[in-house]
């Protein structure tokens, strides 16, 4: 299966997809890396790599969907199979959505603490297992159909950063073997009900 990933920072969940990606049995491959801005190194680990990079900001465009659509021209040109929105702090259109089926991770279990600060939100909120959510994007914001979660203990001692630090570890692996196993086996998304699998092989 052919996959681009989508990034905005430092690109762990990319890199652990590119070192999956180095086992032939793995079934997929990174074919481009795409961001919405520069210098970061979620882009210097594609390079790295010898992954195809691109990157947009949405200030260069007048509008958004300007910057959505050139987004989507540009993954089309590598015909992915997946897109992999990994730490991507963006939203994206539904028309982007309508063209390639397009996966989240999320550092939360979903529904719970959607939005930019899962981990600071449920730290909040006092709970004592958050975890992380892999989930098919749709036009909301952490609400599309749920692909995998993984639970991760909060500690008497978390901070955000540690707590975030240690869902990440958590998610990398979801995110690992979710990917492979769709590439792998196939997945079928029917309302909000998804299976991997069944692929005849
Ligand atoms: C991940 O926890 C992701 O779920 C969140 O931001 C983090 C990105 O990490 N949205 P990285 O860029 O993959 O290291």
């Amino acid at each position: 299966a052919r996959l681009v990933v989508l990034v905005s920072g430092s690109g762990t969940n990319l890199q652990a997809l590119l070192d999956a990606c180095a086992d032939p049995t793995y079934g997929a491959r990174v074919v481009a890396v795409g961001a919405d801005r520069e210098g970061i190194e979620g882009l210097a680990r594609a390079e790295r790599a010898c992954v195809p990079t691109f990157s947009r900001s949405v200030s260069d465009f007048e509008t958004r969907e300007g910057w959505d659509s050139a987004m989507a021209t540009l993954v089309e040109r590598f015909e992915p199979d997946l897109v992999v929105s990994a730490g991507f702090m963006k939203l994206l259109s539904t028309d982007f959505l309508g063209r390639f089926l397009t996966l989240n991770t999320h550092p939360a279990l979903c529904p719970a603490f959607p939005g930019m600060h899962g981990p600071r939100d449920a730290l909040e909120h006092g709970v004592k297992v958050t975890g992380a959510t892999l989930f098919v994007v749709d036009a909301g914001v952490d609400t599309g159909p749920i692909v995998a979660q993984v639970p991760v203990e909060v500690a008497e001692d978390d901070d955000v950063a540690s707590l975030h630090e240690r869902i990440k570890t958590a998610e990398r692996a979801m995110l690992v073997d979710a990917v492979g196993r769709i590439a792998r086996e196939g997945i079928t998304v029917e309302g909000r009900r998804v299976r991997i699998g069944g692929r005849d092989r």
